[in-house]
């Protein structure tokens, strides 16, 4: 319980708070996650199916391994996870989210301020024009509306580059973040995985909420080794006691 109490007073006292979230935040979506026994990476190899040469190359299967991803998101929704991030967000404890996430979860939950490093499956892009559809025209056969170009899922391949904006306003947050919290990461992905470094180097204090071990535990202030949304649901719960008890400023 203890840990829990500790992130629960970091949160009261730390400003700007800031969150990278992974995988592992959607995993109690049902979403599965990459990396953990039962992760997609467990079951299908991403150099076949996540990068430029499996698009070029391999369409089929490309594309349909997105198709099952898209149609996964149809059947998915908010948990309590996303769900306190957006109320802690709404009571102005929470400045913004990094994730590295393309489920759109984040915002779908309430929250505003969410930075998406790895793009979106809510929205597809034309190889040609560029013009963005939403994710589900995957399904339909993928054709730009606009130039009958072929569409493709409008997240980050390995091997492409991130957007650089997104990358820029995550790197910000990070170094003026007081508190950087990461939530279901593997953290075994750079360039995101480089964030709780420069956080730590601007003198934030680090916690990592995460099942298994990362290769930054043994530089965070504090690693809690349970599930999002029950460590989650207990540091709210200490959080709402302790902000009654300060009562109306
Ligand atoms: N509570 C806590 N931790 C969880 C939970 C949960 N409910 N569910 C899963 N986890 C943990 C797993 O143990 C794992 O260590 O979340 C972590 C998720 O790690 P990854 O599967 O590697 O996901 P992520 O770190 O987001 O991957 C980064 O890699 O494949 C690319 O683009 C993809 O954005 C992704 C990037």
């Amino acid at each position: 319980m203890k840990d829990v109490e500790t992130l629960a007073e970091w949160i009261l006292e730390a400003r700007p708070f800031v969150v990278l979230s992974g995988a592992g935040m959607s995993t109690e979506s049902n979403l599965p996650d990459f990396r953990s026994r039962q992760g997609l990476w467990a079951q299908y190899d991403p150099a076949r199916l996540a990068t430029e040469w499996a698009m070029e190359n391999r369409p089929d299967e490309f594309y349909a391994f997105y198709r099952m991803r898209v149609e996964a998101l149809k059947a998915s929704s908010p948990n309590r996870g996303h769900r306190i991030l957006a109320d802690w967000e709404r009571r102005g404890l929470l400045s913004a989210i990094v994730t590295q996430n393309v489920d759109g979860l984040h915002q779908e939950a309430g929250s505003r301020s969410v930075v998406e490093l790895h793009g979106s499956l809510r929205t597809a892009r034309c190889r040609g024009c560029g013009a963005k559809s939403p994710g589900v025209r995957l399904l339909e056969g993928p054709f730009c509306p606009a130039c009958g170009g072929r569409l493709r899922p409008d997240v980050v391949l390995f091997g492409e580059n991130l957007p650089e904006a997104p990358l820029e306003e995550a790197e910000r947050l990070a170094s003026t973040a007081r508190l950087f919290v990461v939530l279901g990461s593997s953290l075994a992905v750079s360039p995101a995985n480089r964030l709780p470094g420069i956080a730590a180097a601007c003198g934030a204090k680090v916690a990592i909420v995460n099942r298994e071990a990362t290769p930054f535990d043994g530089r965070a202030h504090l690693v809690i080794q349970r599930g999002i949304g029950e460590v989650l649901a207990e540091t709210d719960r200490i959080v709402s006691e302790k902000e009654s008890l300060k009562g109306p400023v």
